[in-house]
Protein backbone atom coordinates (compact mmCIF):
# COMPACT_ATOMS: atom_id res chain seq x y z
CA UNK A 1 0.00 0.00 0.00
CA UNK A 2 2.61 2.24 0.92
CA UNK A 3 4.24 1.96 -2.38
CA UNK A 4 1.34 2.28 -3.96
CA UNK A 5 0.90 6.08 -2.47
CA UNK A 6 4.52 6.69 -2.92
CA UNK A 7 3.97 5.58 -6.60
CA UNK A 8 0.77 7.78 -7.40
CA UNK A 9 2.68 10.65 -5.40
CA UNK A 10 5.90 10.41 -7.82
CA UNK A 11 3.50 10.22 -10.85
CA UNK A 12 2.09 13.70 -9.30
CA UNK A 13 4.82 15.14 -8.63
CA UNK A 14 6.34 14.09 -12.07
CA UNK A 15 3.36 16.15 -14.24
CA UNK A 16 3.50 19.39 -11.42
CA UNK A 17 7.33 19.27 -12.77
CA UNK A 18 6.23 19.02 -16.25
CA UNK A 19 3.73 21.69 -15.80
CA UNK A 20 6.03 24.07 -14.06
CA UNK A 21 8.88 23.65 -16.64
CA UNK A 22 6.08 24.29 -19.86
CA UNK A 23 3.44 26.48 -18.63
CA UNK A 24 4.23 30.24 -19.99
CA UNK A 25 1.12 32.68 -19.46
CA UNK A 26 1.48 33.18 -23.22
CA UNK A 27 1.42 28.94 -24.13
CA UNK A 28 -1.93 29.60 -25.89
CA UNK A 29 -1.61 31.22 -29.58
CA UNK A 30 -5.61 32.06 -29.52
CA UNK A 31 -4.68 34.48 -26.09
CA UNK A 32 -3.11 36.31 -29.11
CA UNK A 33 -4.36 34.79 -32.35
CA UNK A 34 -8.19 35.00 -32.92
CA UNK A 35 -8.16 32.72 -35.88
CA UNK A 36 -11.42 33.70 -37.44
CA UNK A 37 -12.19 36.85 -34.99
CA UNK A 38 -8.63 38.91 -35.07
CA UNK A 39 -7.98 42.56 -35.69
CA UNK A 40 -5.39 45.16 -36.63
CA UNK A 41 -2.10 43.29 -37.67
CA UNK A 42 -1.67 39.98 -37.18
CA UNK A 43 -4.91 38.69 -36.46
CA UNK A 44 -4.73 40.16 -32.49
CA UNK A 45 -7.65 39.10 -30.23
CA UNK A 46 -7.89 42.49 -28.49
CA UNK A 47 -8.00 46.00 -30.91
CA UNK A 48 -4.16 47.76 -30.92
CA UNK A 49 -4.03 50.59 -28.47
CA UNK A 50 -3.85 53.57 -30.08
CA UNK A 51 -4.73 55.53 -26.83
CA UNK A 52 -1.82 55.26 -24.10
CA UNK A 53 0.40 58.15 -24.96
CA UNK A 54 4.54 57.62 -24.51
CA UNK A 55 5.66 60.14 -22.42
CA UNK A 56 9.84 59.62 -24.57
CA UNK A 57 7.69 61.00 -27.91
CA UNK A 58 4.18 62.52 -26.94
CA UNK A 59 2.53 59.84 -28.97
CA UNK A 60 0.92 56.92 -29.02
CA UNK A 61 3.26 53.40 -29.93
CA UNK A 62 3.54 52.18 -33.37
CA UNK A 63 3.09 48.72 -34.59
CA UNK A 64 4.17 46.45 -32.02
CA UNK A 65 3.84 48.73 -29.35
CA UNK A 66 0.17 49.01 -29.97
CA UNK A 67 -0.45 45.26 -29.99
CA UNK A 68 1.77 44.60 -26.51
CA UNK A 69 -0.40 47.47 -24.89
CA UNK A 70 -3.53 46.25 -25.37
CA UNK A 71 -3.01 43.53 -23.43
CA UNK A 72 -0.49 45.06 -20.74
CA UNK A 73 -1.70 48.28 -20.79
CA UNK A 74 -3.64 49.59 -17.48
CA UNK A 75 -7.46 50.06 -17.90
CA UNK A 76 -8.95 51.45 -19.60
CA UNK A 77 -6.40 52.18 -22.59
CA UNK A 78 -5.42 48.49 -21.66
CA UNK A 79 -6.65 45.14 -20.45
CA UNK A 80 -4.35 45.61 -17.34
CA UNK A 81 -2.68 42.42 -17.30
CA UNK A 82 0.51 42.73 -15.50
CA UNK A 83 0.52 46.38 -16.72
CA UNK A 84 3.41 48.32 -18.18
CA UNK A 85 2.94 51.98 -17.74
CA UNK A 86 5.41 53.87 -19.84
CA UNK A 87 5.91 56.25 -17.02
CA UNK A 88 7.69 54.16 -15.09
CA UNK A 89 9.38 51.96 -18.10
CA UNK A 90 12.45 51.81 -19.61
CA UNK A 91 12.82 54.05 -22.39
CA UNK A 92 10.60 52.74 -25.25
CA UNK A 93 9.06 53.45 -28.71
CA UNK A 94 11.59 55.84 -30.28
CA UNK A 95 15.05 55.67 -32.37
CA UNK A 96 17.84 55.81 -29.74
CA UNK A 97 20.97 58.06 -30.37
CA UNK A 98 23.61 56.02 -31.63
CA UNK A 99 26.09 57.31 -29.07
CA UNK A 100 24.42 56.26 -26.30
CA UNK A 101 23.24 52.57 -27.50
CA UNK A 102 23.89 50.53 -30.83
CA UNK A 103 21.11 47.97 -30.60
CA UNK A 104 22.04 44.30 -31.60
CA UNK A 105 20.49 42.78 -35.02
CA UNK A 106 18.09 40.52 -32.83
CA UNK A 107 16.95 43.35 -31.04
CA UNK A 108 15.73 45.74 -34.14
CA UNK A 109 12.11 46.66 -34.80
CA UNK A 110 9.36 45.92 -37.31
CA UNK A 111 8.78 47.24 -41.10
CA UNK A 112 8.35 51.54 -40.33
CA UNK A 113 10.18 51.06 -36.58
CA UNK A 114 13.03 48.79 -37.72
CA UNK A 115 15.73 50.99 -35.81
CA UNK A 116 13.52 51.65 -33.00
CA UNK A 117 13.29 50.36 -29.74
CA UNK A 118 10.82 48.55 -28.85
CA UNK A 119 8.98 46.25 -26.48
CA UNK A 120 10.18 42.66 -28.90
CA UNK A 121 13.76 44.31 -28.52
CA UNK A 122 14.19 42.83 -25.08
CA UNK A 123 11.17 40.42 -25.63
CA UNK A 124 9.74 37.72 -27.43
CA UNK A 125 6.60 36.82 -26.80
CA UNK A 126 5.93 33.35 -28.38
CA UNK A 127 5.91 29.97 -26.52
CA UNK A 128 8.79 28.78 -28.36
CA UNK A 129 10.85 30.78 -26.27
CA UNK A 130 11.59 29.58 -23.02
CA UNK A 131 13.81 32.22 -21.12
CA UNK A 132 12.55 33.99 -17.92
CA UNK A 133 9.71 36.41 -18.70
CA UNK A 134 9.95 36.45 -22.20
CA UNK A 135 12.90 37.86 -22.38
CA UNK A 136 15.15 37.79 -25.41
CA UNK A 137 18.50 36.52 -23.97
CA UNK A 138 19.10 33.90 -20.85
CA UNK A 139 19.32 35.53 -17.40
CA UNK A 140 19.89 32.37 -15.38
CA UNK A 141 15.87 32.16 -14.59
CA UNK A 142 15.94 36.08 -13.88
CA UNK A 143 18.72 35.88 -10.95
CA UNK A 144 21.14 37.46 -13.58
CA UNK A 145 18.91 40.40 -15.29
CA UNK A 146 22.66 42.42 -15.78
CA UNK A 147 23.62 39.97 -18.56
CA UNK A 148 20.32 40.95 -20.03
CA UNK A 149 21.45 44.46 -19.69
CA UNK A 150 25.00 43.83 -21.28
CA UNK A 151 23.53 42.87 -25.15
CA UNK A 152 22.75 46.78 -25.52
CA UNK A 153 24.67 48.60 -22.57
CA UNK A 154 28.26 47.72 -23.11
CA UNK A 155 29.63 50.66 -21.64
CA UNK A 156 28.18 50.16 -18.57
CA UNK A 157 28.40 46.25 -17.83
CA UNK A 158 31.40 44.44 -16.20
CA UNK A 159 34.15 42.67 -17.92
CA UNK A 160 32.55 39.71 -16.28
CA UNK A 161 29.17 39.59 -17.70
CA UNK A 162 30.04 40.62 -21.22
CA UNK A 163 32.72 37.66 -21.31
CA UNK A 164 29.77 35.50 -20.00
CA UNK A 165 26.76 36.78 -22.63
CA UNK A 166 30.08 36.26 -25.43
CA UNK A 167 30.29 32.74 -24.48
CA UNK A 168 26.17 31.78 -25.04
C1 LIG B 1 1.24 37.07 -26.16
C2 LIG B 1 0.59 37.15 -27.41
C3 LIG B 1 0.95 36.12 -28.44
C4 LIG B 1 0.86 34.75 -28.33
C5 LIG B 1 0.41 33.92 -27.16
C6 LIG B 1 1.21 34.24 -29.62
N1 LIG B 1 1.52 35.27 -30.48
FE1 LIG B 1 2.02 35.13 -32.41
N2 LIG B 1 2.32 37.16 -32.52
C7 LIG B 1 2.06 38.04 -31.50
C8 LIG B 1 2.44 39.39 -31.92
C9 LIG B 1 2.33 40.64 -31.07
C10 LIG B 1 2.94 39.27 -33.24
C11 LIG B 1 3.50 40.39 -34.12
C12 LIG B 1 4.95 40.61 -33.80
C13 LIG B 1 5.80 39.44 -34.12
O1 LIG B 1 5.86 39.04 -35.31
O2 LIG B 1 6.45 38.93 -33.21
C14 LIG B 1 2.82 37.85 -33.60
C15 LIG B 1 3.18 37.31 -34.82
C16 LIG B 1 2.92 36.00 -35.21
C17 LIG B 1 3.15 35.47 -36.53
C18 LIG B 1 3.68 36.27 -37.72
C19 LIG B 1 5.19 36.23 -37.67
C20 LIG B 1 5.81 37.01 -38.78
O3 LIG B 1 7.06 37.01 -38.80
O4 LIG B 1 5.12 37.64 -39.60
C21 LIG B 1 2.81 34.15 -36.50
C22 LIG B 1 2.86 33.17 -37.65
C23 LIG B 1 2.37 33.85 -35.15
N3 LIG B 1 2.46 35.00 -34.39
C24 LIG B 1 1.94 32.61 -34.72
C25 LIG B 1 1.69 32.25 -33.40
C26 LIG B 1 1.47 30.90 -32.92
C27 LIG B 1 1.40 29.67 -33.80
C28 LIG B 1 1.30 30.97 -31.58
C29 LIG B 1 1.17 29.84 -30.58
C30 LIG B 1 2.23 28.83 -30.62
C31 LIG B 1 1.40 32.38 -31.21
N4 LIG B 1 1.66 33.11 -32.35
C32 LIG B 1 1.25 32.89 -29.93
C33 LIG B 1 1.55 37.72 -30.27
C34 LIG B 1 1.36 36.44 -29.79
C1 LIG C 1 -4.05 39.19 -25.91
C2 LIG C 1 -3.38 39.61 -24.71
C3 LIG C 1 -1.86 39.70 -24.66
C4 LIG C 1 -1.00 40.27 -25.58
C5 LIG C 1 -1.33 40.86 -26.94
C6 LIG C 1 0.31 40.21 -24.99
N1 LIG C 1 0.26 39.60 -23.76
FE1 LIG C 1 1.81 39.31 -22.47
N2 LIG C 1 0.55 38.39 -21.13
C7 LIG C 1 -0.81 38.25 -21.31
C8 LIG C 1 -1.37 37.62 -20.14
C9 LIG C 1 -2.85 37.26 -19.92
C10 LIG C 1 -0.29 37.37 -19.25
C11 LIG C 1 -0.36 36.74 -17.85
C12 LIG C 1 -0.90 37.79 -16.91
C13 LIG C 1 -0.91 37.38 -15.46
O1 LIG C 1 -0.08 36.58 -15.03
O2 LIG C 1 -1.78 37.92 -14.74
C14 LIG C 1 0.91 37.89 -19.91
C15 LIG C 1 2.18 37.86 -19.36
C16 LIG C 1 3.30 38.46 -19.93
C17 LIG C 1 4.62 38.48 -19.34
C18 LIG C 1 5.02 37.86 -18.02
C19 LIG C 1 5.51 36.47 -18.30
C20 LIG C 1 5.77 35.63 -17.07
O3 LIG C 1 6.48 34.62 -17.22
O4 LIG C 1 5.29 35.94 -15.98
C21 LIG C 1 5.44 39.17 -20.22
C22 LIG C 1 6.90 39.44 -20.04
C23 LIG C 1 4.63 39.57 -21.35
N3 LIG C 1 3.34 39.10 -21.14
C24 LIG C 1 5.10 40.30 -22.42
C25 LIG C 1 4.36 40.61 -23.58
C26 LIG C 1 4.88 41.30 -24.74
C27 LIG C 1 6.28 41.82 -24.87
C28 LIG C 1 3.85 41.40 -25.64
C29 LIG C 1 3.87 41.97 -27.05
C30 LIG C 1 4.88 41.43 -27.96
C31 LIG C 1 2.70 40.77 -25.03
N4 LIG C 1 3.05 40.30 -23.78
C32 LIG C 1 1.45 40.69 -25.62
C33 LIG C 1 -1.55 38.67 -22.39
C34 LIG C 1 -1.05 39.27 -23.52
C1 LIG D 1 15.04 47.21 -22.21
C2 LIG D 1 14.40 45.94 -22.18
C3 LIG D 1 12.90 45.90 -22.09
C4 LIG D 1 11.99 46.56 -22.89
C5 LIG D 1 12.26 47.53 -24.02
C6 LIG D 1 10.68 46.11 -22.46
N1 LIG D 1 10.82 45.21 -21.41
FE1 LIG D 1 9.32 44.23 -20.47
N2 LIG D 1 10.65 43.45 -19.13
C7 LIG D 1 12.02 43.58 -19.23
C8 LIG D 1 12.63 42.89 -18.11
C9 LIG D 1 14.12 42.81 -17.83
C10 LIG D 1 11.59 42.34 -17.35
C11 LIG D 1 11.71 41.52 -16.06
C12 LIG D 1 11.85 42.48 -14.89
C13 LIG D 1 12.03 41.76 -13.58
O1 LIG D 1 11.71 40.59 -13.44
O2 LIG D 1 12.47 42.45 -12.64
C14 LIG D 1 10.34 42.71 -18.02
C15 LIG D 1 9.07 42.36 -17.59
C16 LIG D 1 7.90 42.59 -18.31
C17 LIG D 1 6.57 42.16 -17.93
C18 LIG D 1 6.20 41.41 -16.66
C19 LIG D 1 5.87 42.46 -15.62
C20 LIG D 1 5.41 41.89 -14.29
O3 LIG D 1 4.61 42.57 -13.64
O4 LIG D 1 5.85 40.81 -13.89
C21 LIG D 1 5.70 42.58 -18.90
C22 LIG D 1 4.20 42.36 -18.94
C23 LIG D 1 6.49 43.28 -19.89
N3 LIG D 1 7.81 43.28 -19.49
C24 LIG D 1 5.96 43.87 -21.03
C25 LIG D 1 6.65 44.78 -21.82
C26 LIG D 1 6.00 45.64 -22.81
C27 LIG D 1 4.53 45.65 -23.14
C28 LIG D 1 6.99 46.40 -23.36
C29 LIG D 1 6.85 47.50 -24.40
C30 LIG D 1 5.95 48.61 -24.04
C31 LIG D 1 8.25 46.01 -22.71
N4 LIG D 1 7.98 45.03 -21.79
C32 LIG D 1 9.50 46.54 -23.01
C33 LIG D 1 12.71 44.24 -20.22
C34 LIG D 1 12.14 45.06 -21.17
C1 LIG E 1 17.61 45.89 -26.50
C2 LIG E 1 18.55 46.85 -25.97
C3 LIG E 1 18.48 47.23 -24.52
C4 LIG E 1 18.48 46.39 -23.43
C5 LIG E 1 18.52 44.87 -23.42
C6 LIG E 1 18.49 47.24 -22.27
N1 LIG E 1 18.49 48.56 -22.66
FE1 LIG E 1 18.57 50.19 -21.43
N2 LIG E 1 18.48 51.43 -23.05
C7 LIG E 1 18.40 51.02 -24.37
C8 LIG E 1 18.18 52.17 -25.20
C9 LIG E 1 18.04 52.15 -26.73
C10 LIG E 1 18.12 53.30 -24.36
C11 LIG E 1 17.88 54.76 -24.77
C12 LIG E 1 19.09 55.42 -25.34
C13 LIG E 1 18.75 56.86 -25.76
O1 LIG E 1 18.34 57.64 -24.88
O2 LIG E 1 18.89 57.18 -26.95
C14 LIG E 1 18.33 52.80 -23.00
C15 LIG E 1 18.34 53.58 -21.87
C16 LIG E 1 18.54 53.12 -20.59
C17 LIG E 1 18.64 53.96 -19.43
C18 LIG E 1 18.54 55.49 -19.41
C19 LIG E 1 17.12 55.86 -19.08
C20 LIG E 1 16.75 57.29 -19.40
O3 LIG E 1 15.68 57.70 -18.93
O4 LIG E 1 17.46 57.97 -20.13
C21 LIG E 1 18.83 53.14 -18.36
C22 LIG E 1 19.01 53.55 -16.93
C23 LIG E 1 18.82 51.77 -18.86
N3 LIG E 1 18.65 51.80 -20.23
C24 LIG E 1 18.94 50.65 -18.09
C25 LIG E 1 18.84 49.34 -18.54
C26 LIG E 1 18.88 48.17 -17.68
C27 LIG E 1 19.07 48.19 -16.17
C28 LIG E 1 18.75 47.09 -18.49
C29 LIG E 1 18.70 45.62 -18.10
C30 LIG E 1 17.66 45.25 -17.15
C31 LIG E 1 18.62 47.58 -19.85
N4 LIG E 1 18.68 48.96 -19.83
C32 LIG E 1 18.48 46.77 -20.96
C33 LIG E 1 18.50 49.72 -24.81
C34 LIG E 1 18.49 48.59 -24.03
Amino acid sequence: MRKLFLLIGGVFFFMMSAAIVFAGPHDDCTLCHGVHTGQGPVILTEAPNTTTINPRTGKPMKRIGSLCLACHAPEPDGAGYRPVDLNHTHPVGFTPDPNKVVLPPEAKGFPGEEEDIVCTSCHNQHPSNTNYMYLRWPSDGGENLPKVCAHCHQKQSSQEIIREIGTE
